[in-house]
């Protein structure tokens, strides 16, 4: 069984963290990363800031889709923090914005929990109105920036110009619902403890805490939710297990702890993966006996999707007591094995997909004797 880490004192109203803004990415060449997450993804450019709009080092495009908004990020210049951070990292995450009501109030709490602070208060604005903004370091070089936007009318934040574009096909997604983190060997803990100690977040206990698959998966994982679970964050270490850790692969690459994937939610994800494979997307295959075990994991639970269907296209499919989720990873969007994606559609389960490493180890194991060569 796995302990419970003591909550501390709940962060008082103002300082709560409400759920996530957006994701930064700094990136080599944000130009070209924009045109593949419009393209591929399906996002839309809706604003812009760059040496057109005054600034001298950067240029930022911020990418939306419903309730999804992603910031690709790039540097004008051979050195300073975003070069450094692509040089090393490769492309990757840099920034997971939380919105606040009270920027002070909240980065004051999370300073005096023992959050580790990188960037005081401050007001940015332009003629659209003001954010005010502040930003806490967590693992590796990654940061939870603050941001409180109430008073903020314009295309997306200060400096920023809304981008006139041709409309852009959606590409089916919705909204963040997790966002993953690797940490290094046995380092889960004290990042967990960290989650809730510090930004009062609790262990969010689902059917993946059984921990069913450790043996297969080579990678431990908890996840940790805000108080009211609009924000959820599992962290992953690496495990000795039967295959190579891909949790220690990601480090390597990455050169440190880091975001591994990004939760993107679909209503319909046998139609949003079709379209994101026309479009280019390439998505992890599993093996044709994932499907054979499939109806034995299930058991009585019926499915409102078509097993066929979800064979064509890939899906993966996990249930717990309360209903089943539907699931795929994208291959990494690096050339560095690091980042990538999952397209998740949720009917009832609110668990992270874990008992799926387990069907796909045996899955290749039964596929590999099949062949004779285990
Ligand atoms: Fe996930």
């Amino acid at each position: 069984m796995i302990q419970q880490s003591p909550n501390a004192a709940p962060i008082d109203e103002a300082a709560e963290l409400l759920g996530i803004d957006h994701v930064e990415f700094w990136v080599g060449n944000a130009k070209q990363a924009a045109f593949y997450y419009q393209h591929a993804f399906g996002f839309q450019c809706v604003a812009y800031a760059g040496p057109e709009t005054g600034l001298k080092d950067r240029a930022s495009y911020v990418m939306r889709q419903n309730d999804i908004q992603l910031v690709l990020t790039t540097s004008l210049l051979p050195d300073g923090p975003i070069a450094d951070h692509v040089r090393l990292h490769g492309d990757g995450v840099r920034d997971v914005v939380f919105r606040v009501r009270d920027v002070d109030a909240a980065y004051a709490a999370l300073v005096a929990r023992g959050a580790n602070g990188v960037t005081e208060p401050a007001t940015q604005e332009d003629a659209h109105g003001q954010v005010r903004r502040a930003a806490i370091a967590i693992y590796g070089d990654t940061i939870h920036s603050l941001i409180a936007r109430d008073d903020y009318a314009g295309a997306f934040l200060p400096g920023f110009v809304a981008r006139e574009v041709p409309k852009t096909i959606p590409g089916g997604l919705g909204r963040i619902d997790h966002v993953v983190g690797n940490v290094g060997w046995n380092e889960m803990d004290q990042w967990v403890e960290h989650y809730t100690n510090v930004f009062g977040f609790h262990r969010f206990v689902s059917f993946d805490d059984s921990d069913i698959s450790t043996e297969f998966t080579a990678l431990r994982s908890v996840v940790v939710a805000s108080p009211k679970e609009t924000i959820k964050l599992p962290i992953n270490e690496p495990a000795e297990g039967k295959k190579r850790s891909q949790i220690e692969e990601y480090i390597d690459y990455y050169r440190g702890p880091g975001v591994q994937h990004i939760a993107l939610t679909t209503a319909d994800i046998v139609a949003t993966v079709a379209e994101l494979k026309g479009r280019g997307v390439l998505f992890l295959d599993p093996p044709a006996a994932y499907y054979e075990q499939l109806a034995l994991r299930l058991g009585d639970m019926k499915l409102l999707e078509s097993m066929e269907a979800l064979k064509e296209q890939g899906i993966l499919v996990d249930h717990d007591e309360k209903g089943y989720l539907l699931q795929i990873f994208t291959k990494p969007v690096t050339d560095r094995p690091t980042l990538f994606f999952e397209v998740i559609q949720r009917r009832g389960s609110d668990s992270f997909g874990k008992g799926n490493f387990k069907a796909l180890f045996e899955a290749i194991e039964a596929e590999q004797a099949r062949r004779n060569t285990l």
